[in-house]
């Protein structure tokens, strides 16, 4: 069975690639900086707006399964360039869901805990959404497209993600902070918002497993912890024997020319525990297996 990643250099799919390999045969499309294929690995180095070159390559491989992670995540960016935004985050997504459609392929899209405006949090599947920033209304648009596209499709909704990065560059809030946590430097964190974070360890087997299921529609992926980003950083300070104190509280509705974030986009990850084997963690129980890890890997 063959897998197609998108973002292959990113944070989330860095961590699709190490649970699929054993299983899978791999292809991940990545803009910059190919890897070195490696075992059941390929590499295919393709700007996703050349959709040209995107359709060849699809007849080419062929995947079973399309798993779409490349996004540009980045909320403030995504507010200032809004036709950037608008053009990676929906109209590729489109493109891609065309291709699946026309190849009956399973087309597994990565969205977002931000599609909800915050202000009821634990949302269910069945929640509205309501987005208020730009980055939120692209994924919420792109949710549309995949659902609409076929009915084997699954919109994923990714809490904050946690984890250490496989390659040199991604979305990974913990490395910043372990980084800055290093430099002896304080670090300032939201306290008004209130999250369900996952570590990539579990995200990465989840979205895996549901490559593998007859699993259709929307699930969210997300921990067992409902927690604010202040204390979340607090307690990964503690756990990880850095000063608590080199942590600042702040409100991220006050600081000026930055998009708004929803206050409490905690989300109930009860369908996922009810759907797949792969187990929903704490906070302590997903920093501890990323920690593990990295012992590990420097083993
Ligand atoms: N990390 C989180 O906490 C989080 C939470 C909720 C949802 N998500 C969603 O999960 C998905 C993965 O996020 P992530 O954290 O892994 O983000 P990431 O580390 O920024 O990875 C995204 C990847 O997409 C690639 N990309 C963007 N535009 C491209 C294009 N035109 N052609 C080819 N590649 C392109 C980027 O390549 P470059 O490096 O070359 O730009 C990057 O490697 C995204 O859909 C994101 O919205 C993430």
């Amino acid at each position: 069975m063959k897998l197609l990643i998108t973002g292959s250099n990113g944070f989330v799919a860095g961590s699709v690639i190490t649970h699929a390999q054993d299983h899978w045969e791999v292809h991940g499309i990545a803009r910059s900086a190919l890897p070195v294929d490696h075992g059941n690995v390929h590499y295919h180095l393709l700007d996703l707006l050349d959709s040209e070159k995107l359709t060849e390559l699809f007849h080419k491989i062929k995947p079973d399964v399309v798993i779409h992670a490349a996004a540009i995540a980045n909320i403030d960016f995504c507010e200032k360039n809004k036709s950037i935004a608008e053009e990676i985050n929906v109209g590729v997504t489109k493109t891609i869901a065309q291709l699946c459609k026309e190849a009956d392929i399973k087309m597994i899209h990565c969205s977002t805990d931000t599609v909800f405006d915050g202000t009821k949090g634990f949302y269910t599947e069945a929640d509205f959404t309501n987005p208020i920033n730009y980055y939120a209304e692209t994924k919420v648009r792109s949710e549309q497209i995949v659902l609409s596209s076929a009915a084997k499709n699954i919109v994923a909704r990714l809490a904050l993600v946690m984890g250490l990065l496989s390659r040199e560059k991604g979305n990974s809030f913990l490395f910043d902070l372990i980084e800055k946590l290093k430099n002896n430097e304080q670090v300032k964190f939201a306290e008004n918002e209130i999250r369900t974070p996952i570590d990539v360890i579990t995200l990465g087997a989840s979205l895996v497993e549901l490559a593998d299921n007859n699993f259709a529609g929307i699930i969210h992926l997300a921990g067992n912890t409902r927690i604010d980003r202040f204390n979340m950083a607090k307690q990964i300070a503690v756990d990880m024997k850095f000063p608590a104190e080199l942590i600042i509280s702040t409100n991220s509705n006050s600081i000026p020319d930055r998009a708004p974030r929803p206050n409490d986009a905690s989300m109930d990850n009860s369908k996922a525990k009810q759907i797949l084997k792969t187990p929903m963690r704490s906070l302590h129980e997903g920093l501890a297996l990323i920690m593990n890890r990295k012992k590990e890997n420097s083993l």
